[in-house]
């Protein structure tokens, strides 16, 4: 079916259907989200604890992001593809944001996604032609100010993400991520805003849900709180290698049916 572009994901919006978006990290995983429907692909820079063993996404750099867009670019056909600006791309300045911004879409992305308040580094993405997505709340290239991944924006800190979150549509993104904030906050944020807000452990009044691919499929270490295990991944997976390790040992894999 026709591919989704930003467009489309604004007037889901105004249509009322809730935007599915969940990560993705290679062409394998890309194409099985894309198969699934969903509407949007995150290559995220949580790449960085889900698959490459840090500890945090500070350690994340662009040429990690650029090669994990380029091969999920190869499995997308559909969803629309954001990659996110990983920590240090384009806080210093509006140069290194659109620089960092259009070597992503060089290497297959639709759209990038940055965190914080950098109204200037949207403003001049969307005057460059690179459609940007917000992230506000637990911003989790901020976990060394915030002291852990816990939830942001609890009593009046709320003012401020609802004044920051209307800058930045005023800036030119077309739509944000809320990560971590209490469900009213965000529904008040959703209500201050026309772009779609997109929520992670932000409740079910956003305008749409992303997840970590990994969390939806039980393949992560952890569970959490905002995250739900639709098929239980790891044990599948376990249970398949245990018996290919078993029938090895055995000898009855491989058969002559396996053989030349
Ligand atoms: O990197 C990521 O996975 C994200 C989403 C959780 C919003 O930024
Ligand atoms: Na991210």
């Amino acid at each position: 079916s026709e591919r989704v572009t930003v467009p489309h994901i604004r007037a889901m919006r105004e249509k009322g259907r809730r935007v599915v978006c969940v990560t993705a990290y290679d062409a394998l995983f890309g194409a099985l989200a894309d198969a699934a429907g969903v509407d949007l692909v995150l290559v995220g820079d949580s790449v960085g604890n889900v698959l490459l063993g840090y500890p945090t996404t500070v350690p994340v750099t662009l040429e990690d992001m650029l090669h994990h867009t380029r091969a999920t670019r190869a499995g997308v056909k559909r969803a629309l593809l954001v990659s996110d600006l990983p920590f240090g791309s384009f806080q210093v300045s509006v140069s290194d944001a659109v620089g960092s911004a259009v070597a992503l879409m060089k290497a297959g992305a639709e759209a990038v996604k940055l965190e914080g308040d950098y109204t200037e580094q949207i403003e001049a993405c969307v005057r460059a032609g690179i459609p940007v997505m917000g992230h506000l709340g637990m911003t989790p290239q901020s976990v060394n100010l915030f002291g852990g991944h816990r939830v942001q924006g609890k009593g009046s800190k709320g003012e401020s993400i609802i004044d920051t979150a209307k800058r930045l549509e005023d800036a030119g993104a077309f739509s944000m991520v809320l990560e971590l904030i209490p469900a009213e906050l965000a529904e008040r944020i959703t209500e201050a805003v026309s772009i779609p807000t997109i929520g992670i452990g932000a409740g079910a009044g956003c305008s749409g849900q992303i997840q970590v691919l990994y969390d939806v499929l039980g393949l992560s270490a952890g569970s959490f709180r905002h995250a739900r295990a639709f098929v239980h991944g790891s044990d599948c997976l376990l249970d398949g290698l245990r018996s290919y390790t078993e029938v090895v040992r055995d000898g009855s894999f491989p058969t002559s049916e396996n053989s030349f």
